[in-house]
């Protein structure tokens, strides 16, 4: 996570850099902090929690600052030290001649930090950081050059990092550098912009060079030079960005996530256009690269992803397998990295990553990548790191997602693992026809239907404030919506920190049952098809312990009045696309409650959008 960014050129860096900075935001929130080459001399701007204390700091002073036209910036989510001035970037070197921002984790700190405190540094922090900024200044007091001081430096450091260095003795300069972090230089007339993420820098160019691992780049006003890890000048790649400069605005709504909710009808619509052109003609999916002959002969599918990812591969797996009769396992990718995993030639290996820079999912990616598999990637960011691994490239075209809590990206999620796994159904014959026709006939119409559940938005609300001050909540539900009510618990302690927990309920009785009584809500996601009977009794059993009783479910059933203290009705759809119209429901209540805890609901304490570091 951490979100970094700089700027050389004629402009007013800090206006640039607190830009850019606000852009990276989804990055972390915990600190942040400017460096501004002053005239010669480096100057340093921090603030604990989120950046508008850093603007508020620097508004007195701006005039002052403006005059500065080369800087770099950073914005926190803590990994060592706490979340405090001290520890926010960027960092120096003891005579604060050199200061550097960094996103990544040192893993060999611990090691450099002793060395360098015995060589006379002081440490200041407790971050990782700061070793970097010692081992720098110590090779640019050596060698006297700030590149060839990064590229020595560097070749120290274990771990991951994007870092952005100055020194005020390297005049007008900036050096970069990233491994296994994200990293991209923005190209300008007569200036440079270097960012974490293309968002920092797409209002001002739409020119940029991805860095790869162990480059470095030396930026001056007017030159941009870029060297492998042994010094060897190298060519990098500049392309123009697919981007447009997107004015981030909530619409009118009080908060992005909101707002994001409420994108989700469109969302399906626009992913299902041009792919399903009739309910009579296979379904068009050219973004899988995979012949037909090799799909045949697929025998196992592998799927990682983190967080809210997971458990959209949690619904895919369960769709991929009833349609394809391919076996598949959905693995969090910080588990998948750590195991021997079985994978041949006919192994597909799909990563859901709403960022594409989720670094476990980025690793199990390329360690996949290096066993032969064919990679899937199935993202909302098309141009990230994860999709630059791809053999096959799923867009799930959500739009930029400014809330941490994910909602409509999720559904994009869904939206595209339905179409993949009829596309592989289709070409293998492995499913109904008649099934297949029937679910394209209802996908069509499920953007109303998504409607229609929003339209209750309203009853959601009054039910959701009268369990806004549980302490816990349990979510339940069977088959293709456990993952649903995985995601449903998740996005309540995500954004109200209130402890909720998803289970099979089946699962119920074989432990969890000793929690009940009157204080603790269990909701039951109860969609008519195959379990509908079976999570009913669960119910019963749920509700003969004294719990408060709340159903979310598509079926009129006048009898569940008595057994459900409050019941929550959304349109009937076939049991395999239930779980896109139920999580629509749960993503309503985490917010509502979360809004009636007066919780900060689009940046809620201690997570990140984007997780960066393993
Ligand atoms: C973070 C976010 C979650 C997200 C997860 C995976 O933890 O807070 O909302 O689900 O990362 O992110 P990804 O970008 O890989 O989907």
């Amino acid at each position: 996570m951490c979100g970094i960014v700089g700027y050389i050129g004629e402009k007013s860096a800090v206006d640039i850099l607190l830009n850019g900075l606000t852009k990276l935001e989804y990055r972390g929130y915990d600190s942040s902090g400017i460096a501004l080459n002053n005239g010669g001399h480096i100057e340093l701007y921090k603030a604990v929690g989120k950046l508008n204390n850093l603007k508020e700091n620097i508004r007195p002073i701006k005039d002052e600052l403006d005059k500065s036209t080369i800087g770099i910036g950073h914005i926190r989510w803590a990994t060592h030290g706490a979340p405090t001035t001290v520890n926010a970037h960027p960092h120096t070197c003891n005579c604060g001649k050199l200061v550097l921002v960094h996103n990544g984790i040192i893993e060999n700190y611990q090691e450099l930090r002793a060395e360098l405190e015995k060589q006379g540094c002081l440490f200041k922090s407790q971050t990782d950081t700061e070793t970097v900024a010692h081992l720098v200044a110590r090779e640019f007091d050596k060698v006297k050059d700030l590149t060839e001081a990064v590229r020595l430096a560097t070749q120290r450091i274990e771990g991951a990092y994007a870092l952005c260095v100055l020194h005020q003795d390297a005049k007008d300069t900036i050096v970069a550098t990233k491994r296994n972090a994200p990293l991209v230089v923005g190209i300008g007339e007569g200036e440079y912009f270097v960012a974490s993420d293309v968002p920092a820098i797409i209002d001002y160019t739409k020119k940029a060079m991805y860095l790869d691992d162990n480059q470095i780049v030396t930026l001056t006003r007017t030159s941009m030079k870029l060297i492998d890890k042994n010094n060897n000048e190298i060519k990098g790649k500049v392309e123009i960005l697919p981007w447009e400069p997107v004015a981030l605005s909530k619409m009118g709504y009080k908060h992005y996530m909101m707002k994001e909710i409420h994108e989700q009808p469109s969302i399906i619509r626009n992913l299902l256009s041009g792919k399903i052109t009739g309910i009579n003609e296979n379904l068009n999916l050219n973004e899988v690269q995979l012949d037909k002959e090799t799909v045949k002969k697929l025998n196992r599918i592998q799927i990682v992803a983190c967080g809210t990812s997971l458990h959209a591969a949690m619904v895919g797996k369960y769709i991929l397998e009833d349609f394809c009769g391919i076996a598949v396992d959905v693995e969090p990718s910080s588990e998948y990295i750590y195991r021997k995993t079985v994978t041949d030639e006919n192994t597909l290996v799909i990563g859901v990553s709403q960022s594409g820079e989720t670094a476990d999912t980025i690793t199990a990616v390329k360690q996949s990548k290096k066993r032969g598999s064919h990679i899937l990637i199935v993202t909302n960011r098309p141009d990230s790191t994860m999709a630059r691994e791809a053999d096959s490239l799923i867009s799930v075209c959500a739009g930029i997602e400014v809330s941490v809590a994910a909602t409509k990206s999720y559904m994009a999620q869904l939206i595209s693992f339905y179409l993949l796994a009829i596309y592989i159904a289709e070409i293998k014959g492995s499913v109904d026809k008649e099934l297949v026709k029937k679910l394209k006939k209802e996908l069509i119409v499920l953007p109303e239907k998504a409607e229609e559940v929003l339209s209750q938005e309203n009853q959601v609300k009054v039910i959701s404030r009268k369990y806004a001050n549980a302490k816990n909540f349990i979510y339940i539900a069977r088959g293709i919506n456990f993952p649903t009510a995985l995601e449903g618990a998740l996005k309540l302690k995500e954004i109200s920190y209130i402890n909720a927990t998803g289970y099979t309920a089946g699962e119920l009785k074989h432990g969890p049952i000793a929690m009940l009584d009157e204080t603790l809500p269990v909701l039951s996601i109860m969609m008519k098809g195959k379990v509908y009977d079976k999570i009913l009794s669960n119910s019963e059993e749920a509700k003969a312990r004294n719990a408060k009783m709340i159903a979310l479910t598509n079926s009129s059933d006048e009898k569940l009045n008595e057994l459900f203290d409050d019941i929550i009705r959304i349109p009937e759809t076939d049991e395999y696309l239930s779980p896109i119209l139920a999580i629509i429901p749960l993503q309503l209540i985490a917010y509502y409650i979360a809004e009636f805890l007066g919780k900060d609901v689009d940046q809620p304490r201690n997570l990140a959008k984007s997780v960066t570091v393993e």
